[in-house]
């Protein structure tokens, strides 16, 4: 089976975490310290803090800038669950703005309509690996005095207008789960410019603690550990050739779907750099089999395809019970066409070619 994401660790991540083992410090050591200034440095950013997941991340960014109870952060209703579950672990309300059916990244001018006095902050997401049209929506933000944090967790290293995502707006959050594009096992980042808001990423992260057994503040234990960061510190190492490959990947499926009926390859929007997380088609109705009986034929033939998110996140059940679900149609519609398709840098030259002559085979079943 060629796999949908597996990480890719070597013999390097192995040392790493022996050293780890062996120095006796498997939290508060140098390593998260060492991971925090250099992916900062990568990114472009002042201050990283270190986090135990990317969700922990956006819930450290939210508080530290000031959204609340009752507070409205504008999000996509196309991205992972953590994007809005963080909005409401601070009691605030997640606002979703549509998506963009070709990028499927929120639509930027449809921002506007959903502020209302109670918006705090918008949260835009560079999905799949594509960065979000961000000046425009920092534009908005600025006209309405609007926090942004950026949720990358899916886009490390991606560029907009030469500048990678991540360095926009207040803060950025990053996850290192184990099939993005640099993995830790579980762990995240926020990133900031400010000294004070690094400070109270750090408190929020630690308890709040700021000498032994003093609290100032209602913090979390939201630490990662050094085995983590010894993993991202080489990971981070690789990653621009890992992004070098998905790229490659990318680039020869879209070469070799181009013209078959009934595909979309991937739209790259304006000014921005994809990083391929993930490589997303479209199936329409002109391809002779529906997205999910191609899903099942690339299965049986060994290709890890698979349906992207099932419905859009402003329509889970939990949303609902909240009262806070919102219809979103274009988010709707199109992921019923959506699938992912093996892109990451363990998938082979070899196994790019079988992907594109199965789906080739395929759409001459007419
Ligand atoms: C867009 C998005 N936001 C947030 C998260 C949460 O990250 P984590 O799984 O590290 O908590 C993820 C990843 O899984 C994600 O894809």
């Amino acid at each position: 089976m060629i796999p949908i994401a597996k990480p890719n660790i070597g013999k390097e991540e192995e040392q790493a975490v022996l050293e780890v083992l062996r120095s006796g410090y498997l939290v508060r050591g140098p390593k998260a310290k060492e991971l925090e200034e250099k992916f900062s440095g990568y990114v472009g950013r002042k201050f990283g803090i270190s986090t135990s997941s990317g969700t922990a991340a956006l819930h450290v960014a939210l508080i530290a800038n000031g959204v609340g109870k009752d507070d409205e952060v504008i999000i996509p209703p196309l991205t992972f669950f953590a994007t809005a579950s963080s909005v409401l672990f601070c009691g605030a309300k997640p606002v979703f703005v549509d998506i963009d059916p070709d990028t499927f990244n929120m639509e930027v001018g449809k921002i506007e309509e959903a502020i209302t006095p109670n918006t705090k902050a918008i949260m835009p997401v560079h999905l799949y690996g594509q960065p979000v049209d961000m000046k425009p929506l920092m534009e908005i933000a600025g006209k309405h005095n609007l926090k942004v944090i950026e949720d990358a967790c899916q886009s490390h290293g991606a560029e907009y207008e030469g500048k990678k995502v991540g360095s926009f707006g207040e803060a950025s959050c990053f996850s290192f789960y184990p099939t993005k594009n640099m993995v830790v096992g579980e762990g995240g980042m926020v990133l900031v410019d400010d000294q004070d808001m690094k400070m109270e990423c750090t408190l929020l992260r630690e308890h709040g603690e700021i000498t032994t057994y003093e609290h100032v503040l209602l913090g979390y234990n939201y630490r990662m550990n050094e085995i983590a960061a010894a993993i991202g510190v080489e990971q981070l190492k690789k990653l621009p050739g890992f992004i070098d490959k998905r790229q490659e990947n990318a680039k020869r499926l879209t070469e070799g779907l181009a013209d078959v009926e009934g595909i979309q390859t991937p739209v790259i929007g304006n000014n921005g750099t994809h990083v391929y997380y993930q490589y997303i088609i479209k199936v329409t109705k002109e391809f002779p089999l529906s997205r999910d009986e191609l899903v099942r034929y690339l299965t049986e033939k060994e290709i890890g395809a698979r349906p992207s998110y099932p419905k859009p996140l402003s329509e889970q059940a939990i949303l609902r019970t909240m009262g806070m679900a919102a219809d979103c149609p274009v988010a709707r519609e199109v992921l019923f066409e959506m699938m992912e398709l093996p892109v990451h840098p363990l998938v082979s030259n070899d196994d790019i070619t079988y992907i594109i002559d199965t789906v080739r085979e395929v759409s001459r079943m007419r």
